[in-house]
Parts: C-alpha cells; sequence; structure tokens
C-alpha cells in the first residue's frame, strides 16, 4: 500500500497537529480513524489487564519521521520518545541517506533461542552425546506445544548444546533450543516449550534441570541496514563534504575502540531504535539487553556500527545488532496506538519491522555523530529545552516564544529564570485588568 506513498513531506514539522493528522490518515487509508485511536489510546480498563495493580496510564509524545526510503520503498515512522531533536534528527538523517539511495537492510530469519541450565550431571561427556543422539526427537516434543508458530512456517528448527565445565557451581550443560517465532516476537513460544521438554533433559543428561527461559542475546535474529552519505550532501559553510568524512569516520573509530564512548554513540543508536520499538508495542528492554551484549560479543564492548569513507569518496555506514521484535501478540496487539503505528509503517512481517527499525538506528546515530563531529549537539538541543524549561515553570502557550526567546538570548537556559520571567508576565497581565 505505502509503494505509492513519498515520505518526503516537506515542512512536516511546520503543519498543525491536525494537518499532521490528516496526512497520516490519508497515509493509512480510511480503515481505522487516526484521531480517534490517537485521541482514544490506551483505555484504563485495557491497562487494567495488562499489567497487575494498574491505576492508570502513562503517556509519552508520538512523532513521525519523514524522508525513510528503504530498500526502494517510502515508510513513515512512528516514534514514541520524551526527548526533544530524537525525531527532526532521525528525519534529516533520512534525507541525507535518500541522496545515496536510501537504506538498504537485510535480516535474519526470527530464530529465538530457549536456554535449559542443567547441573549435577554425573557424565558430561556421556550426557552430551545423548542429547545430541535424541536431538530429533527433542525438537519434535517441543513443536508439540508450539502450535499456532508451525501454522506459520515457524517452529523448532534445531537443539545445540554448550557446555560449561568448570563453574562455581559445578559442571553446567547448557541446552540451546532454536525455535522460528516468524512473526511474533515469540517470549511466550520459546519460554513454554524450553519448560516443556525441561523434564526430558534431566532424564536423557541424568542431570537436575534449573533455569528455563529465553536468551534476549538473539543473535540468530540479527538485523542489518548500510547506506551511504554523498559528500555532496555533507558540505557545511565552512567545510567541504570530504571533510565532513574525515570528522565522522574519526568519531567512529572513537566509539569502536572506546567503551566509554561505545556506550554513548549506541544510546544514540537505541534512541531511533526504542522509539520504534515502543510506538509498535515491542519489549524494548528486550531489545536493549540484546543490542548491549551483542556490543560486547568479542569480550570488550565496541559500537554498533561503523562510518567509513568508500572507494567514491561518500559515506558509507553500517550497523547490525539482534532485533527480535514482532507484530502480532502482546501489546501489538492490546495497544491500539500500536495497531495504528504498524498501519502507518505498513510492514507485513516481524522481518520488515526488525529492517525497519534497525535503518532508523542508522539514521539516528548518524545524525548525532555527525552534529558532534561538526557543531557539538547543544545549539540544536537549546531550543527544545528551552521550551520544555519555559512549559515545566508554568509558562501559558501564549508565552513560551517569548520566554524561549529571552532564555536562549540570555544564555541561561534555566527554571528559576524561567519561572521568573513567567511570574513577570504574569504580572505585566494583571497590570493591564
Ligand atoms: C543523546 O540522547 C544521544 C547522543 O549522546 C548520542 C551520541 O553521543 O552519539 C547525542
Amino acid at each position: 500500500m505505502n509503494d505509492t506513498h513519498n515520505s518526503q513531506l516537506s515542512k512536516f514539522y511546520k503543519r498543525s497537529l491536525q494537518e499532521r493528522r490528516d496526512v497520516i490518515q490519508t497515509w493509512v487509508g480510511s480503515g481505522r480513524s487516526v484521531g480517534e485511536v490517537l485521541d482514544g489510546n490506551l483505555r484504563v480498563e485495557q491497562a487494567d489487564s495488562m499489567v497487575e495493580n494498574a491505576v492508570g496510564i502513562y503517556s509519552l509524545p508520538l512523532g513521525i519521521a519523514t524522508n525513510f526510503l528503504i530498500n526502494q520503498r517510502d515508510y513513515l515512522v512512528p516514534m514514541v520518545i520524551e526527548e526533544p531533536s530524537v525525531i527532526a534528527a532521525a528525519s534529516h538523517a533520512a534525507k541525507l541517506f535518500r541522496e545515496g539511495g536510501g537504506f538498504h537492510t537485510s535480516s535474519d530469519a526470527p530464530v529465538m533461542i530457549g536456554q535449559i541450565q542443567v547441573l549435577d550431571v554425573p557424565d558430561l561427556i556421556g550426557a552430551v552425546q545423548r542429547l545430541d543422539t535424541v536431538k530429533a526427537m527433542l525438537i519434535a516434543k517441543a513443536n508439540e506445544v508450539s502450535g499456532s508458530i508451525l501454522k506459520r512456517g515457524g517452529g523448532v528448527i534445531d537443539l545445540e548444546i554448550r557446555v560449561f565445565e568448570d563453574t562455581e557451581v559445578g559442571p553446567m550443560v547448557i541446552v540451546h533450543l532454536l525455535m522460528d517465532t516468524r512473526d511474533a516476537m515469540g517470549a511466550n513460544a520459546i519460554n513454554t516449550a524450553v519448560e516443556y521438554i525441561a523434564p526430558d533433559v534431566a532424564e536423557i543428561s541424568g542431570g537436575r534441570t534449573h533455569l528455563r527461559i529465553l536468551s534476549n542475546l538473539t543473535d540468530r535474529r540479527k538485523a542489518k541496514a548500510w547506506g551511504i552519505v554523498p559528500a555532496s550532501a555533507l558540505e557545511t559553510e565552512n567545510k567541504d563534504g570530504y571533510a565532513v568524512i574525515k570528522a565522522i569516520v574519526e568519531a567512529s573509530v572513537f566509539a569502536e575502540v572506546d567503551p566509554y564512548r561505545a556506550a554513548t554513540h549506541n544510546k544514540g543508536v537505541m534512541n531511533g531504535i526504542d522509539a520504534v520499538v515502543m510506538a509498535t508495542g515491542n519489549d524494548w528492554r528486550a531489545v536493549e539487553a540484546g543490542a548491549h551484549a551483542f556490543a560486547a560479543r568479542r569480550g570488550a564492548y565496541t559500537s554498533l556500527s561503523t562510518f567509513r569513507q568508500n572507494e567514491a569518496g561518500d559515506l558509507y555506514a553500517e550497523i547490525e545488532l539482534p532485533l527480535a521484535v514482532g507484530i502480532v501478540g502482546g501489546a501489538t496487539r492490546v495497544h491500539p496506538v500500536a495497531q495504528l503505528a504498524l498501519d502507518i509503517l505498513g510492514v507485513t512481517s516481524a522481518q520488515e519491522l526488525a529492517e525497519v527499525i534497525v535503518a532508523v538506528g542508522l539514521a539516528q546515530n548518524f545524525a548525532a555523530v555527525k552534529a558532534l563531529a561538526g557543531e557539538g549537539i547543544q545549539k540544536g538541543h537549546m531550543r527544545m529545552h528551552a521550551r520544555q524549561i519555559a512549559m515545566a515553570a508554568g509558562a501559558t502557550v501564549e508565552m513560551v516564544p517569548l520566554i524561549v526567546d529571552t532564555l536562549i538570548r540570555e544564555n541561561n537556559i534555566r527554571l528559576e529564570r524561567a519561572t521568573a520571567l513567567v511570574k513577570q508576565l504574569n504580572e505585566t497581565e494583571q497590570d493591564k485588568r
């Protein structure tokens, strides 16, 4: 459906909120009323069935990132985030990548790993051999409880055995069950399967099964994005595109060699990733856990992305990380705004969603690194920050622009100053009456 759409919505940020909603309504078609979904949002009765001891709803801003071209298809990207500048930065980055042909992506099949910890194994070598011999039987057994996923063409595809010979609690056999969970994130399916086959694993190994739970290091379920930003698109007033690329590459290498920088660099990646993961009702803690474990996979924590100059002299950017997200089940089904977010994206599989998300991560990361390698990020952040401070000080909608201008002019974006300005404006208003 989105194939006929163009995500380059010029000056989208300048349109009124209602106009933006109208654009989204046209984008998703007449199937559901965008305004009704967004105003209705999650109802407290739904929240009550989602978590225990519910007392209300906690809301966050939902915005739309524009300009995304991924595998030659246009996407508008819903993002849920409290931080200013993120959505604008993603949209701007997508525009620059678009000049190099947009993002390209790939992804692994959606394979989750379930772990069974086996302790007190009397004969390690024998246990491993026996488990290996009955692998097919254990896979078939696990598939007995994989009903709906099997129907959709997924199911358990393999079983692997790992051994930790010498740990503080004795030798440990770890059985990994690999399950293709298709369009589901798959946590429930894989957890059910490992719990179901654990008694057989105990019997066959002669040991005692202990933990039975998925691994969030979903490294069989990675998504990758890459793209080019032409040097010509990176020119600034005082630097040519090649100098900007050099500065970006230097920043990239900093994150590759230094975990202190890598953590912040990857936080920039996750600004984009989490925002889409949240918008679509997926588990962002799971994605975070997987991303950071993957970033440390070689023993030292490093960056998830790299930026280099390619042979043509342009900037080549690449990112890869595990991304376990779904388009069915869990909050994706219950949360009306998550449903709308999936409609806006127009994705038809969990893999496609993961590929869009990883491209957004790369865009976000590029925007941050480009800003840091150029003028720094504070300049761009200042106006939004000043707006938030003005609002926190109790400024009315009419007062905000004046207060923001004053805070920036005085280079004093602080709550005390904003509060004083609000007081001053209120007093002037009262004097007028
Ligand atoms: C802020 O939310 C994210 C950045 O710190 C990321 C980075 O340093 O690359 C700007």
